[in-house]
């Protein structure tokens, strides 16, 4: 049972929301940059060809282990154990075999701009410290199937610009419990299925969400109930063929959900 405290931000936000249903823009949360792009520096050690292995680089204010790669189109076999953050922005990699299987400290994993077409059970084993994950800018045409391998310690998730179309996501979504943020930037969905709401809503801890320039053509009024709870940020913007009805209505109804039940 969530407390009433809680359930504040989205009645706050819903009122926001109606008052700037014209640009549609429910944005409050600043995303982190998902590559970075500042010059590695400090020891080197045994370390993949085509990748730098750094010791105590910044990363969201604490110094980590990090490896960031170029020029592969694969991932490399030998990567250290004790990686921390990992960044393969920008290669051509196409598939996870097992090359991560041993990195049971990778908090955080940079893939944008790369091939990869799926990501299925099984791949992400073993990475039981993940906590971020961007995928932007791959050809990924279903949701990573990826909640059974790293739900516990997921809480960021980036799948921007692929290929998803509105399929739904899967029921293994419901086993992300600490997933906060989910950007969805720039596929294709045209309408919010039931069923995706109803993973992520079983999830439990979203808070924001962007589906900005998906082509949203429809929202149902009661599309948003299943995620009232929890979510403070949710960005509609650049959709223009959504009704801004449509919008004011759900928002409305998570509301109301939300008032009545506290
Ligand atoms: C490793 O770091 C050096 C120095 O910053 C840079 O010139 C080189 O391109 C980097 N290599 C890779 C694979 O990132
Ligand atoms: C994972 O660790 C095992 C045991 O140390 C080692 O044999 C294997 O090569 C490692 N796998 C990779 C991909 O580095
Ligand atoms: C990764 O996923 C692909 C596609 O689902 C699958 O064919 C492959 O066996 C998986 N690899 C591992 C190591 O689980
Ligand atoms: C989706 O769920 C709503 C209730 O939450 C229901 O009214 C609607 O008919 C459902 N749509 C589909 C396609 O199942």
């Amino acid at each position: 049972m969530a407390s009433s405290k809680s359930r504040r931000p989205l009645m706050k936000l819903s009122i926001v929301g109606l008052l700037i249903c014209v640009p549609l823009i429910f944005l409050m949360v600043r995303q982190p940059q998902p590559a970075d792009r500042a010059a590695a520096t400090g020891a080197e050690k045994d370390c993949p060809e085509k990748c730098n292995c750094t010791v105590g680089m910044r990363r969201h204010g604490v110094k980590k282990n990090q490896v960031t790669c170029h020029g592969l189109s694969s991932i490399p076999d030998g990567i250290p154990v004790d990686t921390q953050v990992l960044i393969l922005n920008g290669n051509s990699i196409s598939k996870i075999n097992d090359e991560l299987k041993n990195l049971s400290k990778l908090e955080e994993l940079s893939m944008v701009d790369n091939k990869l077409e799926k990501i299925g059970p099984g791949n992400l084993t073993g990475l039981s410290s993940l906590s971020r994950l961007y995928l932007t800018r791959n050809q990924l045409s279903d949701w990573p199937d990826l909640c059974d391998d790293v739900g516990s310690s997921l809480t960021h998730l980036g799948i921007d610009e692929n290929l998803l179309t509105g399929s739904a996501a899967p029921d293994s979504y419901a086993k992300c419990r600490k997933l906060e943020s989910l950007v969805l930037t720039k596929n294709t969905f045209p309408q919010l299925s039931n069923a995706t709401l109803a993973a992520l809503g079983a999830a439990g801890s979203l808070k924001s969400v962007k589906l900005n320039s998906v082509k949203m053509t429809a929202l149902d009024p009661t599309a948003l109930l299943p995620l009232a709870d929890h979510l403070t940020s949710l960005d509609l913007s650049q959709n223009p063929d959504l009704p801004v009805e449509q919008v004011a209505a759900a928002f409305s109804a998570a509301a109301s959900a939300i008032s009545s039940s506290a």
